[in-house]
């Protein structure tokens, strides 16, 4: 499996604070089934500040000391990225970091409403030649009442991810429905843990494959591992997935059908 969002890398965020407890999640990470991860340490979110050459040589060291542990897992770099109106200044002075490898950045909303700015934020990014993927908006409470804010998002390029520990109830019925909401709406791209810790928010990434097989279907599933895979081997993400493009065509015959 590939995981395109955690915080795995030792005493740069609210992950693990020492190296032992950053080998200690990677091994659980490999025992899970993960083969690379994305770690995506907080920027732009005080007290956090993890720019991009930072970030790099952090994944750095740690792939050696992976390697020293014998612990199977390959370890990329990336950043969560808050939406703040720093955020461009930020992108033009060379400090953000797309996920390795690929022209995605992992951005995250604030919990309770969408921004302003964000519109302009997006389309700055585009300028730029980079796609963003919202990270978990199913966290997000204006998101999570109305899901709906999301598809021009989407439509207009935007990618989303949804947390494993939303789909399998961690953070409550709410979450959890709004997360299977936003699903079945053909709004979500991928599935990542958000890892922060082995104990208190470890990985959940197969039973949230289980979980959303059960509850959509084994091909909503392959749809979020194969764009994960794709997205690992640098290719491009389709933002309108075929089932959603069939489920809309499918709304689309049944109205002209009733129509006639
Ligand atoms: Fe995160």
């Amino acid at each position: 499996m590939i995981d395109l969002h955690s915080h795995l890398l030792p005493g740069l965020d609210d992950g693990p604070k020492t190296l032992q407890e950053s080998l200690f999640l990677a091994h659980s990470a490999a025992k899970e089934g993960i083969e690379i991860i994305y770690a995506t340490p907080h920027h732009l979110r005080a007290p956090f500040d993890n720019g991009r050459d930072k970030v790099i040589e952090a994944v750095v060291q740690f792939n050696i000391h992976l390697r020293k542990a014998g612990i199977p897992l390959q370890v990329r770099a990336g950043q969560e990225i808050r939406v703040c109106p720093e955020l461009i200044q930020e992108a033009y002075s060379g400090q953000l970091l797309p996920l390795e490898g690929t022209s995605y950045v992992l951005l995250e909303l604030p919990s309770s409403s969408i921004p302003d700015f964000l519109e302009d934020t997006l389309h700055e990014l585009a300028v730029l030649g980079w796609t963003p993927i919202l990270a978990h908006p199913e966290r997000n409470r204006e998101i999570a009442d109305n899901p709906e804010l999301l598809r021009p998002l989407v439509e207009s390029g935007a990618l989303c991810q949804i947390t494993s520990h939303s789909l399998t109830g961690v953070f409550g019925t709410r979450t959890e429905l709004a997360a299977l909401n936003i699903c079945r709406k053909g709004l979500a791209h991928f599935i990542a843990s958000d890892a922060h810790d082995a104990v208190k928010r470890p990985f959940q990434l197969r039973a949230a494959y289980e979980k959303v097989e059960k509850r959509l279907g084994t091909s909503w599933k392959s749809t979020y591992i194969e764009n994960a895979r794709k997205l690992a081997a640098g290719q491009q993400i389709d933002n309108i997935s075929p089932i959603a493009r069939s489920m809309s065509m499918s709304k689309l015959f049944g109205w002209m059908a009733r129509a006639k």
